[in-house]
């Protein structure tokens, strides 16, 4: 059977991190499910909908991808999925904390059954994540660099439309 993993996360955007641990993640496993949180109680910039598209729009190039979206417990969807391994990125130090809890509760709950593994980001993309995203885009920055750019236009016109400006 095909060794599969979730990669699952908000992706408020898909930033050039994200799709760098995409793209080796693809590299290693048969089966990468990139699964988006839809979950109507956290407040996003983006809808589930656009996030999905901005996904799909920069994943294009990469086989053995899927890109879903769940909601509820990551390890109910990962049972539903018949996936054991769920992959998330480490960027510095400050993510390590979190994410340890995370990985010991999704295992915990699972009675040992999903493992979380970590791939550390690329060092060109370390300082990067959503949230800087959002806050440049708020303030009227340039995310060029920092969205992959494939989606830089699409999400310049989302954003035209919600009358933020993107230069
Ligand atoms: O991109 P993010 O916001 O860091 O991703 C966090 C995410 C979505 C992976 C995590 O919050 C999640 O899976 N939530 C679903 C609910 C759940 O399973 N919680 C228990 C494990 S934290």
């Amino acid at each position: 059977m095909k060794q599969g993993v979730i990669f699952p996360g908000s992706f408020d955007p898909v930033t050039r991190g994200h799709l760098d641990i995409i793209a080796r993640a693809c590299s290693v496993f048969d089966r990468v499910i990139v699964s988006v949180l839809n979950n109507s109680e956290k407040k996003t910039l983006f809808s589930i909908e656009e996030r999905l598209i901005f996904l799909k729009l920069c994943t294009k190039h990469l086989k053995g991808l899927e890109i879903d979206h769940y909601n509820g417990l990551l390890i109910h969807y990962a049972k539903f999925k018949k996936v054991k391994t769920i992959i998330r990125g480490l960027r510095t130090i400050n993510d390590l904390e979190h994410e340890l809890v995370m990985a010991k509760i999704n295992k915990d709950l699972s009675k040992n059954s999903i493992e979380t593994i970590f791939f550390t980001a690329s060092t060109k993309y370390q300082h990067i994540s959503s949230r800087l995203v959002k806050e440049i885009l708020k303030l009227n920055g340039n995310i060029k660099t920092i969205v992959p750019k494939e989606i830089f236009d699409t999400i310049k016109k989302q954003l035209t439309k919600c009358s933020i400006d993107t230069y």
